[in-house]
């Protein structure tokens, strides 16, 4: 995966309460397109194996219990500088902390419970898209 697409998860608190549509909405004017999608319920082994990089940290279990309490929207998305646009596009990962106008000040509930992940680098963007799809399924945007 090129450093024009990264992985995006619209979470179990934004999906279950019928925000994907406006998110998908939102991300779309920032100039995203949807390469790749899908509804899936994580499981504890799939959750955890996602944010293991986490482990160590005192609200992992926490986290996973979140991941898995209903399902969630992965989706690789492509734009230019996809990475620090996406970043940027959702804001900080405690709401109170994001700026105005960005998906988490929109849409998040807490610091946990913050309506949407993206991938922090390239590298992570190829190991979490290739968590969710195969390289066949990345149709290639017009
Ligand atoms: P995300 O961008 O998916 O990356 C890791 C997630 O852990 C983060 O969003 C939050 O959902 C969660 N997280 C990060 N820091 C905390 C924290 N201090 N307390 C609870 N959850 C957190």
């Amino acid at each position: 995966m090129a450093g024009n697409r990264t992985l995006t998860i619209i979470k179990p608190d934004a999906f279950g309460s019928g925000k994907a549509g406006k998110i998908i909405a939102h991300l779309e004017g920032a100039g995203f397109r949807v390469v790749a999608a899908r509804v899936t319920h994580l499981s504890e082994a799939e959750a955890g194996a996602f944010y293991q990089v986490h482990r160590e940290r005192p609200f992992y279990r926490s986290l996973v219990s979140f991941m898995t309490s209903g399902a969630c929207m992965p989706m690789v998305l492509e734009r230019d500088d996809a990475v620090a646009a996406l970043r940027s596009t959702i804001g900080a990962t405690d709401p109170a902390e994001a700026a105005a106008g960005t998906v988490r000040k929109l849409f998040a509930e807490s610091k946990e419970r913050n309506a949407i992940h993206a991938s922090d680098s390239d590298e992570n963007a190829t190991r979490e898209s290739g968590f969710f799809f195969s390289e066949t399924e990345l149709v290639r945007a017009r």
